[in-house]
């Protein structure tokens, strides 16, 4: 029998902000689901709680070495007023990959999505209608353990939090300029650069700082043994149209396995697109830029969903795509996937849920 999901409502309710008013990340729902996990218990009592402050142990294990594993979803309003989750499933297996390779207890499958469905069907007034709004869901787990000793800890805490969020990028849909930087990496071989854990985010500011304050929006991460490869581009996936072939890195450890990248690459391949998933050299990027056929590059990601790149710098040489502007292609797969998830155009895949 399934475990019963503990609801105490919030008393006093915020006030939610204007469709127009969203940005990113900001601004939180009234409630949120959380979850323990004791060494001798396993994960008890699911509940649904006010939003507010978690009460943790100064010594608690994540705040000392970072033992934690996160992932983002987002629920769509769509023009018939029904609120969808996308591809829920894929982003609890992923929490559960993470977990594996962080040492944290692995969550049922079935209350995890379970604990998604439930705080957003609560929480549904907060889901926004605009396209290009969302409601953001952030699964997140953390070791609470009060233990300076570097193991796994004994104790942990589960919890989902909901953003009503706008675009990722200030910048929207208009192509954003990428630094490629061969000084730092996000990722070697053998590390977490596959498990979304806090720590690649950490890690990855110092090298976004320096971008932006040459006015770059992100960077473009190469891989770390030979700094030759391309890896990722900011928190994202990155695809290439280099002539009449797709090119993405392959899921070789050291890249997150976007769900925006699947979906991407399975809706491509269905229009009958060569489409690769395969290392790609920096250089090969550099010589098609030249020769005039590196047509298209994109990020793909939950927060930004596609995110057009305008201009690559590379060792001090400007590599522009597409003059600029946002590729054909791009913007077809934009729309196909905002079209699924808003429920304007049919999920044949089934990849929405319905709250
Ligand atoms: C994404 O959804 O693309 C991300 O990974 C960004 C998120 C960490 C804010």
């Amino acid at each position: 029998m399934s475990e019963p999901i503990r609801i105490t409502r919030a008393t006093v309710k915020k006030q939610k902000p204007k469709d127009s008013e969203l940005t990113f990340g900001t601004v939180f729902t009234d409630h949120m689901f959380v979850m323990n996990f004791q060494e001798e218990k396993g994960w008890y009592d699911p509940r649904v709680e006010p939003y507010g402050p978690l009460s943790m142990d100064p010594a608690a294990a994540v705040l000392h070495y970072a033992q934690a594993v996160f992932d983002g979803l987002k629920a769509f309003r769509g023009r018939d007023g029904r609120v969808r989750l996308f591809r829920p499933q894929k982003h609890v297996d992923r929490l559960i990959q993470s977990s594996n390779r962080l040492c944290i207890p692995p969550l049922d499958p079935e209350l995890a999505l379970r604990s998604l469905v439930t705080l957003v069907g609560l929480e549904k007034d907060w889901v926004p209608s605009t396209v290009g709004t969302s409601l953001y869901v952030r699964p997140t787990i953390v070791a609470n353990e009060a233990f300076l000793g570097v193991r796994p800890a004994k104790s942990y805490i589960y919890y989902v939090i909901l953003s009503p969020v706008g675009a990722y990028y200030p910048e929207g849909m208009n192509p954003v300029k990428i630094l490629v930087v061969d000084k730092y990496v996000r990722a070697v071989e053998g590390g977490v650069g596959s498990a979304k854990t806090g720590v690649n985010y950490a890690a990855s500011l110092f090298a976004a700082e320096e971008a932006k304050h040459a006015g770059f929006t992100q960077v473009l991460w190469l891989d770390g043994r030979e700094r030759k490869y391309v890896d990722e581009v900011g928190t994202m996936n990155i695809m290439l149209k280099i002539g009449d072939e797709i090119v993405t890195p392959p899921l070789s450890g050291t890249i997150l396995a976007g769900v925006t990248r699947d979906s991407a690459l399975t809706l491509m391949r269905e229009w009958g697109l060569r489409v690769a998933e395969r290392p790609i050299a920096i250089d090969e990027v550099a010589a098609a830029a030249r020769r005039g056929t590196l047509e298209e590059v994109w990020g793909t990601g939950t927060a930004a969903v596609i995110s057009p790149v305008g201009e690559l710098a590379y060792k001090g040489e400007r590599l522009v795509i597409n003059e600029g502007k946002i590729g054909k292609l791009t913007r077809k797969l934009y729309d196909a996937i905002v079209g699924i998830q808003y429920g304007t155009a049919p999920d044949p895949h089934g990849w929405t849920v319905p709250v």
